[in-house]
């Protein structure tokens, strides 16, 4: 959009998770229609319940989550964060380095206005996540893109990061598990982009929201278990593993002891400072749902309702002609491909609108996501299995509408 008053920083500025095609769905829901709306990894939307221990915690202890508390957070929340951290291998040893932030959102914009000065430009994966390219653009740096390749199950392109690598990179943004692909990278990966972080002496934000997300009996290992002896930054939170993303609770944790860390946990103090402190209310339950790994655990067991959605949606798509898909190992997204040879499909955008008109199902076309060719979606697989594989059904039938 272009503004004439607004600071010209805005201009890049967006979020298609939110985005036009979003604000028609809105208009089609105040006319009184019925929108399945795909577009948001919001759990408590699709009727995911807090965990009843969170419940109870709350309930008990509300008074108090009144006043403002520490500007890290509360003691006994940077310690549950810090043990939870430290018993996935991440080399904190002080409260010091943890601050509480109000989701991961914070957390990045945070570390933006932290970091960047103008110009400066900070890595991270496409398709990706547009929370870290808009942190990055509203703190007037610039977001340099590498490449994850589909033909390779969405692994980020090794040679493609070490290809951007500038005098002016500061810092390399790792989004493990992946939001739209739900991809989760191997060992090798992660210790490649550490190789890089290390030879160019390079801070690596790693984004773990989806950590307690992987299917399979996988198991999610952290950037900074595997390169201790760097400067990391880990992001973690309870919006996706507990649902509750209108807590809005995130945090940061440093790791990896140099003059680099020491800069931004000072600088970190006067921006947390400033904001007087994260929500405290949130704060209040963190332990207790860091104890709670049940609830986590049963959404993605075999018979959990996380596992069956995705079974259900991927399952699904790969009977559509026209769509095919890499199953997701963790999170709950998947970004499917359109087969745009046999389908006269060129602007994924418009393919979102048309979806929506004609079927009422809202999905992110991927170039929101900053992907390169228009031929990808994201689907957020959160509602009831039949719901959702009705839903790809739908999508599948708006398709053949298209076909060449
Ligand atoms: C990769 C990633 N990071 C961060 C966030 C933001 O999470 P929070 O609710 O903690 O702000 C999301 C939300 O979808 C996400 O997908």
């Amino acid at each position: 959009m272009q503004y004439e008053f607004m600071a010209n920083r805005l201009e890049n500025i967006h979020s298609d998770i939110r985005g036009p095609v979003f604000f028609r769905a809105l208009e089609m829901e105040a006319e009184g229609q019925k929108v399945l709306k795909l577009n948001t990894g919001n759990p408590a939307a699709f009727g995911f319940k807090m965990p009843a221990s969170v419940k109870n915690h709350i309930l008990e202890n509300v008074e108090k989550s009144l006043g403002y508390c520490g500007l890290r957070g509360m003691q006994a929340t940077l310690q549950a964060i810090m043990d939870y951290e430290v018993s996935k291998g991440v080399p904190v040893t002080s409260t010091n380095d943890v601050f509480v932030t109000n989701g991961v959102s914070e957390a990045a914009n945070m570390l933006a206005t932290a970091l960047v000065n103008e110009g400066d430009e900070v890595l991270m994966p496409n398709p990706g996540y547009s929370l870290w390219s808009n942190s990055v653009l509203a703190a007037g740096g610039v977001p340099v893109f590498y490449d994850c390749n589909e033909e390779d199950e969405w692994n980020p392109d090794i040679e493609d990061i070490e290809r951007k690598i500038s005098k002016r990179t500061k810092a390399i943004v790792v989004i493990n598990p992946n939001n739209p692909t739900g991809a989760l990278y191997s060992d090798k990966i992660l210790l490649q982009i550490a190789e890089i972080a290390r030879k160019n002496d390079i801070i690596v934000f790693s984004d773990e929201i989806y950590d307690r997300l992987v299917f399979d009996g996988l198991v999610h290992n952290s950037f900074a278990k595997l390169a201790p002896d760097l400067p990391i930054v880990t992001l973690n939170g309870l919006s996706k593993s507990h649902c509750l993303c209108g807590l809005r609770s995130g945090w940061i944790v440093l790791s990896g002891k140099c003059k680099k860390m020491e800069e931004l946990q000072k600088a970190l103090v006067v921006l947390a400072s400033v904001r007087l402190c994260s929500n405290a209310l949130m704060q209040l339950i963190v332990p207790t749902a860091l104890k709670d790994v049940e609830y986590t655990k049963e959404m993605i067991s075999p018979t959990g309702r996380l596992f069956l959605q995705r079974e259900a949606c991927v399952n699904a798509i790969n009977e559509i002609d026209g769509l095919s898909v890499v199953k997701n190992k963790g999170a709950f997204y998947i970004f499917p491909k359109i087969d745009t040879e046999r389908y006269n499909v060129t602007n994924d955008k418009e393919f979102a609108r048309g979806l929506l008109e004609a079927k009422k199902i809202l999905i992110v076309a991927g170039t929101g996501f900053g992907y390169k060719t228009p031929d990808h979606f994201r689907v957020v697989m959160l509602p009831e299995h039949q719901t959702l594989k009705d839903a790809m059904y739908e999508i599948g039938d708006y398709l053949q509408t298209l076909k060449k």
